[in-house]
């Protein structure tokens, strides 16, 4: 009965256990419910009652050995399954790319702050306008050319007019016509024209228009207002200048140039050598924008601006091509920071 003891510990000893096979065999040959310790166990009885005690202290040793020949294999087995997958827990991890804004949003926003500072909010509306609110409630009237000046794409023609909103003006009615004054708001947004694409035009671009209504208002708050933000947006050096201008909502109108922040006005091929930049038009609300949207003309003035996002954001980082704004090319995308 010793010998056998002997030749089982030897077999426990030395089964090669390298695998999960190995080791599921070896568990089912010494600690399954029919393992050859336990037909030891049977053998018992056989054993001369003066060695019962002695034999029996050897067989649960046995058993101890076989637990633990089983317990080590196993915690072996997993640790070098790791090594086997090839996981290199200490090489460094794949670097994660951190996106950046792109250059409009960043504009766009800062454009936002400075008129939300002097206490203008941000209202939004749709894309897709009726005529209505696109051109006839403001003083567009029917057949008149600007509306042609507007390059616009129609998805409906006819009663139900439907079209690409071509300015954010649009969104100002809808403010006029769901409030009532004082009104002071911006509407940042995209519009869209039907002009061929090329590094000066695009058939969709940014928008943000300003308006403001309230007893009082006059054209030097206007001028102020664009003066403010002029030297906000390109620094307190930065002058603006206005020219008379048509717009059909507006009157009068003008086309606002600030001075050329790229040559200080000296003149550069970007300025045309005039030492001015056009970025935005404006004027006084005409009186039959305000009636359309059931304001008092009598009681109320306003002035309205509008700038392309686009244009400002030329001049602030001098990119020179429209297109590269919707390229989505991450080598362009990337070199934009606020605060530059
Ligand atoms: N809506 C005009 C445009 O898109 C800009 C503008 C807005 C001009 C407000 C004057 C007043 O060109």
């Amino acid at each position: 009965m010793r010998n056998k003891i002997k030749e089982i510990e030897q077999q426990i000893q030395q089964f090669s256990i390298v695998n999960k096979e190995e080791l599921e065999r070896f568990r089912i040959q010494f600690l399954g419910s029919k393992n050859c310790i336990k037909e030891l166990f049977s053998e018992l009885k056989n054993v001369p009652n003066e060695d019962k005690k002695e034999v029996g202290q050897l067989m649960n040793a046995l058993r101890g050995t076989a637990q633990e020949r089983f317990d080590d294999a196993k915690n072996h087995l997993e640790e070098t399954r790791i090594d086997d997958s090839k996981i290199d827990l200490s090489r460094p991890g794949d670097q994660i790319e951190i996106g950046a804004r792109h250059p409009l949003s960043l504009v766009r926003s800062e454009i936002i702050e400075i008129f939300n500072r002097i206490g203008f909010v941000v209202s939004e509306g749709p894309e897709i306008e009726d005529d209505w609110h696109n051109f006839s409630a403001l003083n567009f009237p029917p057949e008149h050319p600007a509306r042609d000046m507007q390059d616009t794409f129609f998805i409906e023609k006819g009663a139900n007019e439907m079209a690409l909103r071509t300015h954010t003006s649009s969104v100002q009615v809808r403010v006029m016509e769901n409030s009532k004054p004082p009104i002071r708001t911006i509407s940042p947004g995209r519009v869209y024209r039907n002009e061929a694409i090329s590094a000066r035009a695009h058939c969709f671009f940014h928008q943000v228009e300003g308006l403001y209504i309230d007893k009082d208002v006059s054209f030097a708050d206007l001028k102020q207002t664009l003066l403010y933000f002029a030297k906000e947006m390109f620094g307190e050096k930065a002058q603006i200048r206005l020219r008379p201008s048509y717009f059909p909502f507006t009157e009068p109108s003008a086309e606002v140039d600030i001075s050329c922040t790229i040559c200080n006005s000296k003149g550069c091929n970007v300025c045309k050598y005039t030492g001015w930049l056009e970025i935005l038009g404006c004027g006084m609300v005409d009186p039959n924008v305000l009636e359309a949207s059931n304001i008092d003309s009598k009681e109320y003035s306003g002035f309205a601006f509008g700038m392309g996002v686009e244009r400002i954001a030329q001049l602030k980082y001098r990119v020179n091509d429209l297109r590269l704004y919707s390229e989505n090319d991450v080598r362009f995308l990337k070199q934009f920071t606020a605060g530059m």
